[in-house]
């Protein structure tokens, strides 16, 4: 008789389902958690007062004046969230980017305000040109395209303005060589050996950017960003961006976009030893969203999987659209479980 007629094999050695039988024991079990401290909430900042302007393609999302973003910030401070992180929106634009620099500018005010509003939240200023040049490019233009070298100085200008604000972490996103470094030296002279430098090191350039520019109103005018930002096919070269920066100076270097890149974020957090921050694009939660809206999937179920697997894959900090969501749901005792469906 064999061990299958005896019915050996009809009793599994292994009995995974054990440990997913309940809410509770799936919970006592999981590898990965979300934590709300981890946690950071872009925030798209604007001049004047008391406006408030959806973003329609990331809905939840709004452009917002100074005065409601200190608002803002203070309300996720409450629900747990680490962390915010500032985009600017002039209303002029020039060839260099000045605007990014202004003491008087949306950033460098709404910092002030957030560290008044919420003293303990940490707040995080995007250092790039892109958004305050009149012609879309994360660096000032020469004949030859996008100036590298002569774009650095200009990013420093904007990381000490920040800091002068009251920025804890400048997170250069402009994909510029030698940015950290240049960063690092400006902000060591002024007085701010302090501040955090977190590195978009990692930043491909990437389709899932479109319903940030559209807030932002930062798409190039001419061309593409292929020439700085990463290319899809390179995960050795994404090691070698992470380590130049981290010994450039990078207190964290970051990823992005998340879920496209997870293998990335992988390799990146096995080769260095600082943190490790992947960004959760304005592309990956439009496309999120819309599934959604057509009944196609569920909203708060692809959230959860979504921001567990870019944790999974070694990211402790996390760039989202979905901070806010996450950080009520982790308060709430009784939601909890519609965190982990
Ligand atoms: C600025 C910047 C971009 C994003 C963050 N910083 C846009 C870009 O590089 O075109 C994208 C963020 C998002 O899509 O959510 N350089």
């Amino acid at each position: 008789m064999s061990d299958h007629e005896r019915g050996k094999w009809s009793r599994p050695p292994h009995r995974g389902r054990r440990l997913r039988r309940t809410v509770g024991i799936r919970a006592m079990v999981a590898e990965t958690q979300l934590v709300a401290a981890q946690l950071v909430a872009p925030l798209f900042v604007i001049e004047g007062t008391s406006i408030r302007t959806p973003i329609a393609s990331m809905p939840g999302h709004y452009r917002l004046s100074v005065d409601l973003a200190a608002r803002e910030a203070a309300d996720l401070a409450a629900l747990g969230v680490g962390a915010v992180l500032l985009f600017g929106i002039p209303n002029d634009k020039d060839a260099q980017g000045s605007g990014s620099w202004d003491e008087q500018g949306p950033v460098a005010r709404a910092i002030t305000a957030i560290k008044a509003a919420a003293p303990t939240l940490v707040v995080w200023a995007d250092v790039c040109l892109c958004e305050y040049t009149d012609h879309g490019h994360c660096g000032i233009l020469s004949d030859a395209g996008v100036d590298n070298d002569a774009s650095l100085p200009l990013l420093a200008r904007a990381a000490v303005c920040y800091a002068r604000a009251g920025a804890d972490v400048i997170a250069p996103s402009d994909m510029m060589d030698g940015r950290v470094a240049a960063i690092r030296a400006a902000l060591d002279q002024a007085g701010f050996v302090d501040r955090t430098i977190v590195s978009y090191a990692v930043k491909y350039a990437s389709a899932f950017y479109g319903p940030f520019r559209e807030a932002a109103g930062s798409t190039p005018r001419s061309g593409d960003r292929r020439a700085y930002q990463m290319d899809a096919p390179n995960v050795r070269e994404a090691i070698r961006e992470a380590k130049a920066d981290v010994a450039e100076g990078a207190d964290v270097v970051m990823v992005k976009p998340g879920l496209p890149y997870l293998d990335v974020v992988r390799a990146v957090r096995d080769a260095v030893d600082v943190p490790v921050a992947v960004y959760q694009v304005s592309g990956e939660f439009a496309m999120l969203h819309a599934a959604a809206d057509r009944g196609w999937i569920d909203l708060d179920a692809a959230m959860w999987e979504t921001s567990i697997a870019l944790r999974r894959a070694g990211a402790s900090i996390l760039i989202t659209y979905f901070a806010r969501e996450i950080a009520m749901r982790l308060s709430d005792q009784e939601s909890r479980d519609l965190v982990r469906p």
